[in-house]
């Protein structure tokens, strides 16, 4: 059986007081055996996330990661101050990454072969704008932006690699895919990794769904055949809808 995975993406929120609240909070719920539940707070909130999450099996991922070693890149992490500090899961591709902050396939490329190289589990973002989806460009998209970043790993370091589809169109905007929107796209992925590799390498590999996943909405998503979880913006920010989600499966 795959893994569930539902992680939560903090984005810019969350200062210390916050943050303690909330770790608190969600580390008075029970978590299925088999979920993986991950955080991902601000670079200055991974060291006190790690220490409060120490005792429970909340994993604490970062948002972003630079790909060199160190040197003049202002404002930047490597991978050994994230692993400095207990962190050892990081989200790559999100969206708001790409689109506010400019970051290229190509940048990603880079950052994840870094990423493996050090032993990092890997939320790899992806998805389409909504103009892409109207121009019926959706799936042409996602091909390119994994095929970029991801096609030339070889298949051992997979293992270290969770997808995450997210058409940007849902992020924040209270408009989510169906159901049936997912679970096409997913598949549709799943496919694309047969074909690269081999189909055991692409029944394996976990790929979540993000986009304005509420407890409302996430039973219906995860029920869906290739939907391995989801990560959750808005909704990660409150203890209770965080893990009503967690326990949607
Ligand atoms: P959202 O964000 O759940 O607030 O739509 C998802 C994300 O950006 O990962």
């Amino acid at each position: 059986m795959r893994k569930q995975i539902v992680a939560g993406n903090w984005k810019m929120n969350n200062n210390t007081l916050e943050t303690e609240s909330l770790i608190k909070s969600l580390a008075q719920h029970e978590i299925p055996d088999d979920v993986q539940v991950m955080v991902a707070p601000a670079f200055t909130q991974l060291s006190q996330s790690v220490s409060l999450t120490e005792a429970h099996s909340i994993t604490v991922a970062a948002q972003n990661m630079n790909a060199a070693d160190s040197g003049a890149h202002t404002g930047e992490v490597s991978a050994s101050m994230l692993k400095g500090v207990g962190v050892h899961t990081i989200i790559l591709g999100h969206s708001e990454r790409r689109s506010l902050y400019g970051e290229t396939d190509s940048m990603l490329q880079l950052k994840v072969q870094k990423a493996i190289a050090e032993g990092f589990q890997i939320i790899f973002c992806f998805g389409e704008e909504l103009e892409h989806r109207k121009e019926n460009k959706h799936f042409t998209l996602v091909e390119d932006q994994l095929s970029s970043a991801l096609f030339d790993l070889p298949k051992t370091a997979w293992s270290q690699i969770v997808l995450a589809y997210e058409p940007v169109w849902a992020i924040g905007t209270g408009e989510t895919a169906s159901p049936e929107q997912a679970q096409e796209m997913h598949a549709f992925i799943r496919q694309l990794i047969e074909n690269k590799y081999d189909a055991d390498l692409a029944n394996q590999i976990a790929i979540l769904y993000g986009g304005s996943v509420k407890p409302g909405n996430a039973k219906e998503i995860f029920s869906m055949q290739d939907v391995d979880g989801g990560l959750i913006g808005g909704a990660s920010l409150n203890a209770e809808d965080f893990m009503a989600i967690v326990n949607a499966f």
